[in-house]
C-alpha cells in the first residue's frame, strides 16, 4: 500500500492548500494579516517533551501571550551522572509553544533569580533581527517582555543566543515552536515532542558524578553525549513513547544541536510523509531525514504492526554509544501479511560450508587456540565481548535502559548459568526481567563456537560484580546439545 493510500487524502490536500507556497499561488489564501482579523486573546498552554499542547482550532488569529521561565537545573545525564543544565521551562528540551499562522505572540521571557547567567531567546519563528535575542535579554531575576507576529507556518527551533551563544545551547537552552498552517494539520492519533541534542563533558561518557562543560570538546566537535529529550534513556523503558496498532503518530523533531547533523531514523518503520526541514514541502516513503543543527522536520507514519520500534540517530555509533535512542512501543494485534516474525530456522550448509576462511595460499585458517584455564577464558572472552557483544550492552555491561539488559550485577544471568549459556547459543525474544527492569526485545542466536561462548560469558561472570562463574566448553556443548528451550523452539517453527 502506498503511503498516500494510507492517509486521509482530503484532508491532506486542505492541509497543503492552506501551508503555504501552493495555497498563495492558487489565490486561495494570502500571507497571514492580509485579510484575516486577530481576535481575542489567549495564555499559550506550554509542554514538557514528549507531550505536545492540542492542536489549534480556531479558525482565525489571536493574541497568544507566551509566558516562559528560564531555570538553571541539576538533572541526571544519564545513569549516575549529572549535569548543570540551563533551560527553558525547567527541561531538556524547553517547553513546546504551539501558536497559529497569523497569531500575535506576547512573549514574556522570565529568568528566575536563583540563575547565575543572564539569558534570552532567538526563536528562529520571528521575523526581525536577532529572533527577538537583543530584546529579551534578561539578567537573573527580570522578566522582558516583546512581540511578534508569526508569519510564516512551520517548525521552528528557538534557543538562547546569550554570548557565549554555544556554550549556551551545549547547557540545553533549546526547544521547539510549531506555527500551524492556517487550515491546521491533519488530524493524527498522537503526537510527540522529540529533540536530539549533545553535551560535552570534562569526563568520558558514563563517568560518574556531577559533570563540568568541556568547551574543548565543544569546540572540537566532539560530544560524550547524544541524546533524544535530554538525558540518555529520557524516552526509554516506561517513559518511551507508546501508540496502538492502526494509529497514525506525528513526531515534531527537532535538533538544537549545538554541532551535529542528525540523520534520523526509526528502526522498523518507514516515514509516509515528511516535512522537509519542518517547512510546507512534503516528501513521501522515506526511510532516514536529516534534522540540521538548529532546525526540525516532522515525521508522520502510520503503526501497522506490534513490537519496539527504535528511534535512532542512523550516525549510529551515537545511537549505541553515546546514547541517540528511543522507543516507541506498539502495542495490538499482529498483521502476519505484513510481517510474519521468524517463520523458519534451519541450518544453511552451502557446498564447501565447513571451510570458513582460507589464507592466501588457499589452506584453512586454523581457529584460535582454545582457552585451557579460567584465566585465559576470561582474556579471550574480553576480545569477544568488546567485538561482538559491547554494541548492546555496552562495554562496561550496564546496558541500556529500555533496550538491552544490563549484563553488570545481573540477577538475570547470576541466577542460572544454563540459561545464560542457552541465550548466548539460542537468543532470546520476549519479555524479561532484569534487576527489576522489563525488557522485550530481540536477542539473536549468536554464531559463535563452544569455546567462544565458554570465555565471553567466563569474562562476563568475572567482571561487574557478577557471581564469577567458570563456564567450560564442555558445559556450552551440553546445552547445545540439549537445543534450545521450548519457547524458543515453539516461536522457530
Ligand atoms: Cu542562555
Amino acid at each position: 500500500m502506498s503511503a498516500i493510500g494510507k492517509w486521509p487524502v482530503g484532508k491532506w490536500r486542505v492541509a497543503v492548500c492552506c501551508a503555504g507556497v501552493a495555497a498563495m499561488v492558487s489565490g486561495g489564501c494570502t500571507r497571514a494579516g492580509e485579510r484575516e482579523t486577530v481576535q481575542g486573546e489567549e495564555v499559550a498552554v506550554l509542554t514538557d517533551a514528549p507531550q505536545v499542547p492540542p492542536p489549534i482550532t480556531r479558525d482565525h488569529p489571536t493574541r497568544v501571550i507566551v509566558n516562559l521561565e528560564v531555570l538553571e537545573v541539576v538533572k541526571p545525564l544519564a545513569d549516575g551522572v549529572e549535569y548543570s543544565f540551563w533551560t527553558f521551562g525547567g527541561s531538556v528540551p524547553g517547553k513546546f509553544i504551539r501558536v497559529r499562522e497569523g497569531d500575535e505572540v506576547e512573549f514574556n521571557l522570565n529568568n528566575h533569580p536563583s540563575s547565575r547567567m543572564p539569558h534570552n531567546i532567538d526563536l528562529h519563528a520571528v521575523t526581525g533581527p536577532g529572533g527577538g535575542a537583543a530584546a529579551s535579554m534578561t539578567p537573573p531575576g527580570h522578566a522582558s517582555t516583546f512581540s511578534f507576529k508569526a508569519i510564516n507556518p512551520g517548525l521552528f527551533v528557538y534557543h538562547c543566543a546569550t554570548a557565549p551563544v554555544g556554550m549556551h545551547m551545549a547547557n540545553g537552552m533549546y526547544g521547539l515552536i510549531l506555527v500551524e498552517p492556517r487550515g491546521g494539520l491533519p488530524p493524527v492519533d498522537r503526537e510527540y515532542y522529540v529533540m536530539q541534542s549533545e553535551f560535552y563533558t570534562t569526563g568520558k561518557y558514563g563517568e560518574a558524578g556531577l559533570q563540568p562543560f568541556s568547551m574543548e570538546k565543544a569546540i572540537a566537535e566532539n560530544p560524550d553525549y547524544v541524546v533524544f529529550n535530554g538525558s540518555v534513556g529520557a524516552l526509554s523503558g516506561d517513559s518511551g513513547l507508546q501508540a496502538n496498532t492502526g494509529e497514525t503518530v506525528r513526531l515534531y523533531m527537532g535538533n538544537g544541536g549545538p554541532n551535529l547533523v542528525s540523520s534520523f531514523h526509526v528502526i522498523g518503520e518507514i516515514f509516509d510523509r515528511v516535512l522537509h526541514e519542518g517547512g510546507t514541502m512534503a516528501n513521501t516513503n522515506v526511510q532516514t531525514t536529516l534534522i540540521p543543527a538548529g532546525g526540525s522536520t516532522v515525521v508522520e507514519f502510520r503503526t501497522e504492526v506490534p513490537g519496539t520500534f527504535i528511534l535512532v540517530d542512523h550516525a549510529i555509533f551515537r545511537a549505541f554509544n553515546k546514547g541517540a535512542l528511543a522507543t516507541l512501543v506498539v502495542d495490538g494485534p499482529a498483521d502476519t501479511v505484513i510481517y510474519s516474525g521468524r517463520q523458519s530456522d534451519e541450518i544453511y550448509q552451502p557446498e564447501g560450508g565447513a571451510i570458513q576462511s582460507m589464507t592466501a595460499d588457499g589452506t584453512p585458517v586454523a581457529p584460535p587456540p582454545m582457552a585451557a584455564t579460567m584465566a585465559e577464558r576470561i582474556a579471550q572472552g574480553q576480545r569477544t565481548y568488546a567485538a561482538t557483544c559491547a554494541a548492546c550492552h555496552q562495554l562496561s555491561g550496564q546496558g541500556l535502559a529500555g533496550a538491552f539488559p544490563p549484563l553488570a550485577a545481573s540477577d538475570y544471568l547470576n541466577a542460572d548459568k544454563q540459561r545464560a549459556i542457552s541465550t548466548v547459543l539460542f537468543g532470546l525474544t520476549g519479555a524479561v526481567v532484569v534487576n527489576g527492569e522489563s525488557f522485550n526485545s530481540v536477542m539473536p542466536a549468536l554464531a559463535m563456537s563452544d569455546a567462544e561462548v565458554a570465555s565471553v560469558l567466563t569474562y562476563v561472570y568475572n567482571n561487574w560484580d557478577n557471581a564469577g562463574f567458570d563456564v567450560t566448553p564442555a558445559e556450552v556443548q551440553a546445552v547445545r546439545q540439549g537445543g534450545p528451550p521450548v519457547s524458543a523452539a515453539v516461536s522457530a517453527e
